[in-house]
């Protein structure tokens, strides 16, 4: 069966399926084995170091692949400087680069004169509107039930989604809650031309970075397992339930504040849960598709039973 959209036209892929950046998580393995696979793998610019670090994960992938791959700009409301990493990305060559989490100007400006090709994801009309106009070649959509940082008024994919396809005319992709093929093509009936998945791509044999503990709990959490933390910060985003964020939100409940709560929710934090397996110490962020996750197949092994479920669904209803 034919996958062709704007999407995979646009981005040189078989599949219209993007891997999201994940923090800490997304390095050359993950990225190359999703590129390999017919979709757009990321790595994550912003868990690395340096330039220097980024130069070298880069090149990694490209001695695992020679399909496209993106890299992944995870900005932050607090505005971390990451310019000299997006240099560092063009003089590698990447044709692909994301971004999300602030305003998105800086780095429309630094791109302006390239041919790379830019992604910005939002969980906003609003946003996708702004990224439309700023150049992006396609917008992803994040809704409410994604793991990690998400808009603000709660509105879940289902809604966001078709509401986006009808306020821009460049492509959209949907994120949050896509775990199969069937979220696959209820995306595509909502009018996307793509899906970006996160959590699902943890628990795959090429996330080779997640802890046990935190790929068990992804196994074992039905859809009810996730909590939404940082939501008084004005930040939110989407994580497992376990002792630390319950910490987190009493400490909300009690309107602690950023410099409280600044330990609690940060990457060591996060570090060590998702590599230390520690949930007395760190958190994992996951969306509520951890309820659908009941195995860990190779990222190979995911798209093939992926593409069996979606061409089901298409001869099942007439699709072509
Ligand atoms: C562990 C984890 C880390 C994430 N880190 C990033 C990141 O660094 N950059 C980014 O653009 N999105 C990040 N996200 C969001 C994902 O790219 C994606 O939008 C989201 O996971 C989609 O929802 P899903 O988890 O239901 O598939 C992260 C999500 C998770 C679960």
């Amino acid at each position: 069966m034919e996958w062709t959209t704007r999407v995979t036209e646009k981005f040189g892929i078989k599949y219209p399926i993007i891997q999201g950046g994940l923090a800490h998580l997304a390095y050359s393995d993950l990225c190359a084995a999703v590129s390999n696979a017919g979709g757009l793998g990321q790595i994550t610019a912003m868990s690395l170091k340096s330039p220097e670090a980024l130069r070298e994960e880069i090149r990694k992938v490209k001695q695992l692949t020679d399909q496209p791959f993106g890299v992944n700009f995870a900005i932050g409301q607090r505005g971390r400087p990451y310019a000299h990493m997006v240099d560092a990305a063009l003089e590698e060559g990447v044709e692909v680069m994301s971004i999300t989490g602030g305003n998105p100007t800086p780095f429309f400006e630094q791109l302006k004169d390239t041919n790379v090709k830019k992604l910005v994801l939002v969980a906003a009309k609003r946003q996708a509107e702004k990224a439309e106009e700023l150049g992006a070649d396609a917008v992803m959509v994040v809704g409410q039930e994604g793991g990690g940082h998400l808009g603000r008024d709660d509105i879940g994919t289902m809604v966001l989604t078709p509401q986006v396809v009808d306020a821009v005319s460049i492509p959209v992709i949907a994120s949050g809650g896509i775990g199969d093929g069937r979220g696959w093509m209820a995306a595509h009936a909502l009018g996307a031309e793509g899906i970006e998945m996160g959590t699902r791509f943890i628990a795959t044999k090429e996330c080779i970075h997640a802890s046990e503990a935190y790929i068990n709990a992804l196994l074992s959490s039905d859809e009810t397992n996730t909590t939404v933390i940082k939501r008084t910060l004005g930040a939110p985003a989407r994580a497992l339930i376990n002792p630390w964020t319950e910490k987190i939100l009493q400490m909300e409940s009690e309107n602690a504040d950023y410099e409280a709560l600044k330990d609690y929710i940060s990457g060591e934090a996060n570090q060590k849960f998702i590599y230390d397996g520690d949930d007395e110490k760190g958190y994992g962020w996951a969306g509520q598709v951890t309820g659908l996750i009941q195995d860990v197949p190779s990222v190979d092994e995911l798209f093939k039973r992926m593409v069996k479920e979606a061409e089901e669904i298409r001869e099942k209803w007439n699709f072509g």
